[in-house]
């Protein structure tokens, strides 16, 4: 697999042209980033424990009759994937109240939420990312009302499965981030799934293992997800 031109630099990842035109490889750099890029910072060995993750999870995710974007491991940093054509909107399940849930509801943080709840937002970093409704992205014609049902019924799925792989290491999935796009018009679970989009909390402590010690300057960060890496069972070395 020929690794061609830049095609789109991330705040996280960089994705790389093929020669296969229906495939990319993404480049997990340590740069970290958060409130829309005004933190940024370096982060040694982020790259390499977020893809690892994201191959990791995506499998499971595979075995669970999820199907994603992912083909397979590169090298420490990078993975081919399939190029999908991504919808600009972020699909978010929480199980737990924090972050800006609480914020714009005016709610505790740390409820158990029972249904967990969903939210979608809009990509776009000059407006941060405002959540929207389904009447926008049809109006908008950001996806079609079947895509939208996919990535709503594909999200909450991908809860089952993924609070329980968690659970089973002792942690909570409190909330998560996900995108998808099409690929032969199927709707596909795209971008990745690492501790940058997610929230996990240890069931015993509720020590936070995930972005928010970089969002609030907790210290620790790369050493958190790769001890949530172990622990799930990805082979680091
Ligand atoms: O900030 P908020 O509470 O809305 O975030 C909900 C979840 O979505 C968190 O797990 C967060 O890490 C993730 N998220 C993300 N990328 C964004 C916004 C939120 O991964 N642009």
């Amino acid at each position: 697999m020929q690794k061609r031109d830049e095609l789109y630099a991330g705040k996280a990842k960089s994705v790389f042209k093929t020669d296969d035109e229906k495939a990319l490889i993404l480049h997990f750099r340590n740069d970290t980033s958060a409130f829309d890029g005004k933190k940024i910072e370096k982060l040694d060995r982020k790259g390499k424990v977020n893809n690892l993750f994201n191959a990791f999870i995506s499998e499971k995710l595979e075995e669970a009759g999820i199907a994603t974007h992912f083909i397979k491991l590169l090298s420490d940093e990078e993975s081919l994937v399939k190029k999908l054509d991504m919808f600009p909107i972020e699909c978010v399940v929480r199980n737990i109240s924090t972050g800006s849930l609480c914020r714009r509801l005016g709610v505790e943080d740390g409820l158990d939420l029972n249904p967990p709840t969903f939210e979608f937002f809009l990509k776009n970093d000059d407006l941060g990312d405002p959540m929207i409704n389904e009447y926008h992205i049809e109006s908008f014609g950001w996806a079609e009302a079947s895509h939208v049902e996919r990535m709503k019924e594909l999200t909450f799925k991908v809860n089952g499965i993924l609070q329980k792989l968690f659970l089973d290491a002792g942690i909570l999935l409190v909330d998560y981030k996900l995108e998808f796009g099409l690929y032969d018009g199927e709707v596909m679970f795209g971008d990745e799934f690492t501790p940058d989009g997610c929230r996990l909390w240890d069931v015993e402590t509720r020590e936070k293992l995930d972005k928010d010690r970089f969002r609030q300057g907790l210290g620790d960060v790369v050493e958190s997800y790769e001890a949530v890496a172990r622990r799930i069972g990805v082979k680091l070395d």
